[in-house]
């Protein structure tokens, strides 16, 4: 057989092995919405009536949207834009909403701004998934005319973005097309108008506007966020703080109520938001309706349980002598935590919350409890806690094996779950970042 000839043989070979990537390569292009996301409506020169209840309909959505949150620098201009998100690729930043025309969307019609918002791709690339896009694509069309008639009335800022610090390939923008036909599969269709029935403004709420699976969902490979793992709970990647399932069982101890004062005020009597979640109510749902914030508690507490978060594998290994834990986790309780959180975990409603079935003693990881011990908490002021008491750092007061000891003793005890810290994990804890 010549050279050519099995150069020939060869090719034949490859022949099906080529046709049969194109195929798949063909369904998963046409599973994450073939051609149409990156058909930018440039052309259309839609315009959306204004008036003073549309701009006040608009501001509402962009905070509990938490556009604002993450639109706008700490001390910058609001919506112009800048803020930082650390990812596993690297460091990325948002995009300035104010209509200026130089990097903002002061020349986008809100046919471009609605197909940003539902699709990820805007006259700049393909968006990246920090960017809840995949959960935007659920807003209804007369919600979306509404934010981009309230951007389009904020004052034009013009802003100075630095640059993504992010590693190759992931720098590259139509890398995501890869990305998005393994991960990414778009919601079916969208209202035209809001819904209004209780149940189903909850569940939108939640899941469109709210985008709360961006955190509270079990995480998949790269970023992704599947099905299955939907409000399952999860550590949130770049800030390690571990948000826990929503669903019946996890948010059993509240009443529909005090669930609805929580999402509002960011306190109840039955815990207080610290960390990502009060920023998220801080930022933004602090502005919700009564009406609202009792339609998402009513639906979160109908989410079917999700299995038990497994507990964080035990150590195997022994631990080295001198960071064994030889310390009575509750002597160190009752001089130190009881006073506020009560003897028995109980709390002082109102002003302390209970320690008995805490998000923070009962997650899977324990890191939550770790911070709130090192670096105390101060829960936000808000209309329903306008003098809120707060935890003060312990980081100086007690020694690490004295934390190991009592996050142990309370994971054990009231969370359910085996805990085995040692001082040297607290102390691989303490350079984590405050935020
Ligand atoms: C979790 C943080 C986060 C939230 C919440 C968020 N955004 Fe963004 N948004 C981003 C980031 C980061 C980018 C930049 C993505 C990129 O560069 O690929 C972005 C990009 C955009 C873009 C594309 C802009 C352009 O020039 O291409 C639009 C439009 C947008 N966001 C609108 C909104 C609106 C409206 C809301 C609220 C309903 C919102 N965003 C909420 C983080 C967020
Ligand atoms: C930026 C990340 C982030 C987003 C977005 C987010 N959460 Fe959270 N959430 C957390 C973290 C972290 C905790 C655990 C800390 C705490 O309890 O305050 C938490 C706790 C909670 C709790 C307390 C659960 C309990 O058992 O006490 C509720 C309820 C909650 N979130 C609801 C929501 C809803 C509803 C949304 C969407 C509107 C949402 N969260 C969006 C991060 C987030
Ligand atoms: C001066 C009163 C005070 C003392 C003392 C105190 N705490 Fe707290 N604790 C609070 C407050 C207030 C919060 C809510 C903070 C927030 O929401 O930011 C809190 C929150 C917590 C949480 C998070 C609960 C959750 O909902 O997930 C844990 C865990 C915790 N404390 C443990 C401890 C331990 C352990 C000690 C002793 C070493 C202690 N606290 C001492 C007031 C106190």
């Amino acid at each position: 057989m010549s050279a050519r000839q099995g150069l020939r043989l060869f090719g034949l070979l490859l022949l099906p092995l080529l046709f049969g990537v194109l195929a798949v390569g063909g369904v998963l292009f046409l599973r994450q919405g073939g051609f149409a996301p990156y058909r930018i409506p440039r052309d259309s020169q839609r315009t959306v009536a204004v008036d003073p209840a549309i701009l006040a309909r608009g501001e509402y959505l962009a905070h509990v949207g938490n556009c604002a949150a993450c639109h706008t620098t700490r001390g910058g201009v609001a919506f112009a834009g800048g803020r930082a998100f650390k990812t596993d690729a690297g460091t990325l930043y948002s995009t300035n909403l104010t209509p200026t025309r130089d990097r903002g969307i002061g020349d986008w019609s809100a046919d471009e701004f609605a197909h940003a918002m539902r699709n990820g791709v805007s006259r700049d690339g393909v968006l990246y998934p920090v960017f809840p896009y995949a959960h935007f694509a659920g807003l209804a069309d007369a919600d979306l005319d509404a934010l981009y008639a309230y951007l389009h009335s904020l004052p034009a800022t013009a802003s100075t973005i630095p640059a993504n610090r992010l590693d190759f390939p992931a720098n590259w923008r139509p890398i995501l097309i890869g990305w998005r036909m393994l991960y990414y599969r778009p919601v079916a269709s969208a209202p035209a108008t809001p819904p209004t029935a209780p149940d189903e403004r909850g569940r939108y709420l939640v899941d469109a506007l709210g985008h709360c699976a961006m955190c509270h969902s079990a995480r998949g490979p790269r970023g992704s966020l599947p099905a299955e793992g939907y409000l399952a709970g999860g550590s949130i990647p770049g800030v390690g703080w571990y948000a826990p399932p929503l669903d019946r069982r996890q948010l059993d101890r509240y009443s529909v109520a005090q669930l609805a004062d929580y999402l509002r005020y960011g306190t109840s009597d039955q815990g207080s938001a610290y960390g990502p979640m009060a920023e998220v109510i801080y930022d933004g749902l602090r502005v919700l309706s009564a009406d609202d914030a009792v339609a998402m508690a009513g639906y979160l507490k109908t989410i079917a349980e999700h299995a038990q978060p497994p507990a964080q594998p035990a150590s195997t290994e022994a631990p080295p002598a001198d960071t064994v834990v030889a310390v009575d986790g509750r002597a160190v309780y009752k001089r130190a935590c009881a006073d506020c959180h009560g003897a028995d975990g109980e709390g002082k409603p109102g002003v302390y919350p209970p320690l008995r079935g805490a998000v923070a003693i009962t997650a899977p990881d324990p890191l939550n409890a770790v911070r709130m011990v090192l670096y105390g908490g101060l829960p936000i002021t808000s209309q329903g806690n306008p003098r809120p008491h707060s935890m003060p750092p312990f980081v100086q007061h007690l020694s690490s094996a004295e934390i190991a000891a009592v996050v142990n003793l309370l994971r054990h005890d009231w969370g359910g779950r085996p805990s085995d810290l040692r001082a040297a994990d607290i102390e691989a804890m303490h350079g984590i970042e405050i935020d």
